[in-house]
This record gives C-alpha cells, structure tokens and sequence, in this order.
C-alpha cells in the first residue's frame, strides 16, 4: 500500500496483506485485509493513528522515513489488538520521544501483550482533545465495538472519523477511497459477521452518535475509506435491525442418507412458501459464508444425525459459532435421523444458549429412514416457519 494523502497533512500509510488467507485462523478471507495506520501532521505536532500487524512494521518504517518524518510526537492506540497496535515497540524505538496516546483499558490490554512501560503512555479521559496545531484530535470512548477498549478519534477540522474497527472490511482491492460501489457489500458483511455482530445490541447506541458528528468520511483500521458514511451507517443499520429477510439457513450433515432424505423434503417445502433456503454443507464448512448469511436470515435449523446420543461433531462448529456470533434470528430448530436413541435437542438447545431471544420449533426426529409421520410433520414445520415470516 503506498503513501496516500487523505486530505492536506493528513496520509494514509497502512499496509495490505492480499494473501493473508485466515482472519483469527478462522474466517476466510477471499482478498486478504489491511491495516489501516494514518498520520497526521499538525502545525506543531505529529501524530500517527495506530500501527500496523507486526509484519508490516518494517514496511511502515520506511513509509516514514521516505515522507522524511524524523519525530513522532504521539501515536494513538484506539484499540489494542495486535493487527493495529504490534508494531508499538518497534515504532517506539525508532520514535523513542512519542507518547502512546490511548484510553486506561487499551493501555492494560496493550501492556499485557508487548513490551511498553507505564512512562510510554498518555491516558486519556473521553471527550478529550489532543491540539496537534491546526489539526484537533477528540477521543471518544466506544467500549465493546469490539474490545473493552475501543475509541474512535475525531479529527475535527477536517471532520474525519478514525472508526477503529468499526465499519471496517476485509478488503485490499482498493485505491483509498470508497463511495458507494456495492462491491464492497459482501466483504464488510464478512467482516460485519464476525467481528461487529456479536456486538450489535452495544454498538446501536454508536450510529446515531456517529451520525451526529457528520463525519465527512469514516476511516476505519481495515478496508477503504467512506467518502459517503452514511453507505456504511446504512447499511450497519440494516445488518443490526430487526427486518430480517424471507430466508432461512439450514446447516446439515448426514451419515446415511437418512437426515438428507428430511433436508430436501423441508427444503422443497418451505421453498414451494417462497422462502429462501441457504443450504450449508457442515463437513465442507465456509464459516465466512454461514456468518453472512446468518446476519439477515429469520432462522436457523440445524439437521443431524444423532450421534453417541449428541449432534454430528460437524454441527457442532457452526452452533458454536452461531451461538457466540449471536444474529438476531427469530427461531430456530433442529431435524434430523436416529437409530436406537437421541439427547440431541437436549445438546443443542444447551449449546445455544446465547440467543435467549429466539423461539425455538418443535425439532422434528426420525427414527432411522423419515416415515409418512416425520414427512407430515416436517409438513408442519415448513408451515410453521411460514406463519414466522408473516411478520418479519
Ligand atoms: Fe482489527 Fe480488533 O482488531
């Protein structure tokens, strides 16, 4: 990623990671990410907003010192994770005068994973203003959007918001800017899913603050920058809302056939009601894929096997994460096939415990092969699911 002038004084110069194939060995990441450093230069003082993965340090090193910037005054730490504050101790000793401007929380947190002492830092209170000369710096306090530690900072001249990782994307297919190309959709919806999601019911009381700051543009620590917030604002508030679409996802796996036979019986039923189906193959999982469409879907129905009295292990990795994910589904329930006996509801439904607001369907359990009684009330659920969506 080159050195970019956001706007005067103002540079962007993060790098991108185009082939960084995993986001916390977990998402797949079809362009990779980046990490989005910015520094600013005021009349009087110099200040970089975070750093980068450490990687990438030596690379934002020598972006430095090509732009001739031999003095740091301040870097700002709005979130201590390390894809944004690791090249600390190597910016440190090359700018041994800059203070770590960040909140008390993201000093704890950045103190536990890197090598700076407690003369290193500036804490700062919220609401609080840093006068580089010209340019002003206001930090503002965003806990849990995503860490406890989280703040935005508002560059209040040029009326930029450095958004942490809020409204970020996992994205390296950019110049600088964005507008409004929906290409941009499915990669901050990845990200939205993981990162942002198990977070909606805090963060919702974040986007009309935002709003009200009238950000000329949104810079986020990944992905482009939002010439328009209000696409990105949008679009959050869509994700996060309660409107939900004529869908639903169903995750499945199948030893012998059996639970397969009731997924394609429910499948052509609730699609003959006009109801979307996003079929996820649990052996074959693309977490990145299930997250999406667990953002806006009205319901999840896990179908397994029983096995060892429990669900499928291959379930168990997308209950898992649709448990902490936590989407705001309307219902869920569970199919499947067993042979000689069956706790899996029992499992499941502990299994998702966090999403205390969704209504769970009677499951429907076939013993071995689906016979004229599981088909009819596979019948009924499909009518059931339908009755749901009369009111999303
Ligand atoms: Fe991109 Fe929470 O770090």
């Amino acid at each position: 990623m080159e050195i970019k002038e956001i706007v005067k004084n103002v540079y962007a110069v993060g790098s991108k990671d185009p082939h960084r194939p995993l986001f916390d060995q977990l998402m797949p990441l079809s362009e990779g990410t980046s990490y989005n450093s910015y520094l600013i230069k005021g009349n009087d003082k110099i200040a970089l907003i975070d750093t980068v993965y450490p990687p990438f340090e030596e690379e934002i090193e020598n972006k430095l010192k090509d732009m001739g910037i031999d003095r740091i005054d301040y870097i700002i730490a709005d979130h201590g994770e390390q894809d944004h504050s690791g090249a600390l101790p190597k910016l440190l000793e090359k700018y041994p005068m800059a203070k770590i401007v960040t909140n008390a929380k993201c000093k704890e947190i950045t103190m536990g994973f890197l090598p700076l002492s407690d003369e290193q830092y500036m804490v700062v209170e919220d609401r609080a203003e840093l006068d580089l000369g010209g340019k002003t710096l206001q930090f503002i306090f965003a806990p849990w959007v995503h860490w406890p530690d989280t703040m935005f900072s508002f560059l209040k001249e040029d009326r930029i918001l450095f958004s942490t990782d809020f409204f970020g994307a996992h994205a390296t297919n950019f110049d600088l800017f964005w507008d409004e190309d929906p290409s941009i959709i499915p990669l901050a919806k990845g990200y939205y899913a993981e990162i942002m999601m198990p977070f909606a019911r805090i963060f919702q009381k974040y986007l009309p603050m935002v709003e009200e700051l009238k950000p000329a543009m949104i810079a986020s620590s990944h992905g482009p920058i939002y010439r328009r917030p209000q696409f990105i604002i949008d679009l959050y508030k869509q994700w996060s809302g309660a409107q939900k679409k004529n869908q639903v996802v169903i995750v499945t796996v199948s030893m012998y056939g059996s639970t397969t036979q009731m997924v394609d019986y429910l499948k052509a039923e609730l699609e003959a009601k006009g109801i979307s189906v996003k079929q996820h193959d649990a052996v074959h999982l693309n977490m990145n894929a299930l997250a999406c469409d667990l953002v806006d879907s009205a319901g999840l129905i896990v179908a397994t096997p029983t096995v060892l009295t429990g669900p499928h292990p291959a379930v168990v990795e997308p209950i898992f994460l649709a448990n902490v994910l936590k989407p705001t589904l309307k219902y869920v329930t569970l199919i499947g096939s067993y042979s000689w006996g069956t706790m899996v509801v029992q499992k499941v439904k502990e299994m998702l415990g966090n999403l205390k607001d969704t209504t769970i369907l009677e499951p429907v359990l076939s013993k071995g092969t689906p016979k004229e009684a599981d088909l009819t009330a596979l019948k009924a659920l499909a009518g059931q699911i339908e009755q749901m969506h009369q009111t999303l």
